[in-house]
């Protein structure tokens, strides 16, 4: 498997700005080669949000329920670079159970999430299965700003809407033998069709994984919303994972298991090409990716056309200060 060269969706770097069309007909080219401490200060925050009834269009196109009197938290309001254009964040998507290429809305649009349970096992002390409404109930909802930075060197900013990690940890309490957690997506392959020519060599379901200090730090996040409503299908509804200072891989979509584990679990990019995805995967600007720089990233938008303005990357996204000591 290691000498196959599997197509990914970040499988060719996009050192420049690249028209759909020529990025598509890239990936046909590629299918023959294998055959201020809101969250911390704020207990109000509990209780200060409620769901609307009404359903609104979303710029991403479904009718989507939006969370109303949200509390954006001030630690992590501000970055340093707008918020994304939500249409374009909608149509730019990495979702392999859907296809290979960015252009996964529509089919995205398949994935059954009603009556979606979360299952929380393995070395834990109160193992629980939770529904969405256990989930909204439990764990109070903000807001935050986080950039978003995909190891195929584009960037993002992004408000999602969810929880800390830290509180499920709380809730469920790892015991002492717990040192990793494992996250795994959806997966039925009557729905989640894949890329299509390579269905049955990818190592489903998509899971990803981190340590246990890891997963506690005040950044790790579970995302049920974005850009003020839930999470539509394409960003992985109805619950994600996102992990700023990693590359965006590390952030499983529409999860259904959580398992707290005494090991380092295999995870689905690190399992196809470990050499190019570590399990780390922290954002570094001085490491490069084997087949193309991480010096510099490129910018969504703002507007219907992609910028072709490169900034430089930054240490752990620019969360090094939260993060670092993580890493010795
Ligand atoms: N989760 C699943 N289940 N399947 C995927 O293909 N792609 C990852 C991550 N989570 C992926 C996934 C990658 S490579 C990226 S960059 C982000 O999702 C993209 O998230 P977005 O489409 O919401 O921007």
């Amino acid at each position: 498997m290691a000498h196959i060269h599997i197509p990914k969706p970040w499988g060719t770097p996009e050192r420049e700005v690249t028209p759909e069309a020529i990025f598509l007909n890239r990936r046909r080219a590629l299918k023959g080669l294998i055959g201020a401490g809101l969250s911390i200060a704020c207990p109000s925050i509990v209780g200060c949000l409620s769901r609307s009834d009404s359903k609104s269009a979303s710029a991403a196109g479904a009718d989507l329920m939006k969370f109303e009197s949200l509390q954006r938290n001030r630690a992590f309001a501000k970055v340093d670079r707008p918020i994304t254009d939500e249409a374009l964040a909608a149509k730019y998507n990495n979702f392999y159970e859907f296809g290979g290429s960015k252009s996964i809305s529509e089919k995205a649009q398949a994935l059954p999430t009603e009556n979606w349970k979360v299952e929380v096992t393995g070395l834990v002390r109160n193992p629980r299965t939770y529904d969405l409404d256990d989930i909204r109930k439990k764990f109070p909802l903000e807001e935050r700003v986080y950039r978003f930075r995909c190891v195929e060197a584009w960037a993002m900013v992004v408000p999602w809407t969810g929880f800390p990690m830290n509180l499920l940890i709380k809730e469920v309490k790892p015991l002492s033998e717990a040192k990793f957690v494992r996250f795994a997506s959806y997966y039925n392959p009557k729905i989640t069709k894949g890329p299509g020519f390579s269905l049955s060599r990818l190592p489903w379901p998509y899971t990803e994984s981190l340590r246990i200090e890891e997963m506690a730090n005040e950044l790790a996040f579970f995302a049920v919303g974005i850009y003020g409503h839930e999470l539509p299908k394409q960003h992985g509804a109805p619950i994600r994972e996102v992990i700023p200072w990693k590359y965006g891989f590390k952030g499983a979509k529409s999860i259904v298991k959580i398992e707290f584990l005494n090991h380092q679990p295999a995870t689905f990019w690190n399992t196809l090409q470990p050499n190019e995805y570590g399990f780390e995967a922290n954002v570094n600007p001085n490491k490069p990716h084997p087949r193309w720089s991480q010096a510099t990233e490129r910018m969504i938008g703002p507007g219907p056309a992609f910028s072709w303005k490169r900034r430089p990357t930054l240490p752990y996204n620019g969360y090094a200060e939260y993060v670092a000591e993580l890493y010795g």
